[in-house]
């Protein structure tokens, strides 16, 4: 059998040129152009996702809770996870938990001036009784506040509502 063959040189494709530049071009605007859907995934991974009290909240105040969430996770990570941990879960018996606290939950009021202010008596959570080793944080402000109250309200699983830094403010007084 014979086998079909190649015409040599029909056509020649023309050399293309050497363009690196060309690939950074195209690296920069596939990014550009999908910013916008990282942006929602990122958004929409929110820990209020499947909040049936976010749900309940008008679009301006979904917004406005979703910045304080997007801001008090930052603010958590640099002030609070060290102890409590990225997960809320804290350290045994050392230092309690946030994630489904009981105490979190039923003292709104008593973790905004535990936060500013520091522990000044042992407390129970979940059961477990724990000494008042947790710090005073006077550089958070009560926006700041409202806003990982926020956060650690929630996450992890929590829905202990939302906090603006009126509320915030009129719990310190
Ligand atoms: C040095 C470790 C430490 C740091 C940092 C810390 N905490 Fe605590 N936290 C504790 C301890 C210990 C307690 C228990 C206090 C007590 O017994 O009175 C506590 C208690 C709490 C409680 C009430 C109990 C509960 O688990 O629901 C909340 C709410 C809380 N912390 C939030 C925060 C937030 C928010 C931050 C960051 C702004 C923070 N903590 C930073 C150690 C810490």
């Amino acid at each position: 059998m014979k086998s079909p063959q190649r015409r040599k040189g029909a056509k020649k494709k023309p050399k293309s040129k050497p363009h690196g530049s060309s690939f950074f071009f195209f690296l920069f605007s596939l990014l550009f152009h999908i910013s916008p859907f990282i942006f929602l995934f990122l958004i929409g991974c929110g820990p209020a996702r499947n909040n049936e009290a976010f749900k309940k909240l008008s679009t301006k105040e979904q917004n406005k809770y979703q910045k304080y969430i997007i801001q008090g996770r930052d603010l958590y990570k640099l002030n609070c996870a060290s102890c409590h941990q990225t997960d809320g879960k804290g350290l045994k018996k050392l230092i309690p938990p946030l994630a489904k606290s009981d105490f979190l939950r039923a003292n709104q009021t008593k973790s905004v001036h535990l936060i500013k202010y520091g522990a000044s008596e042992p407390i129970t959570v979940n059961g477990i009784s724990y000494q008042p080793t947790m710090p005073p944080h006077p550089h958070l402000s009560n926006l700041e506040i409202a806003e990982i109250m926020t956060y650690i309200n929630n996450s992890w699983g929590n829905e202990f509502g939302f906090m603006d830094g009126k509320m915030a403010s009129d719990f310190l007084k």
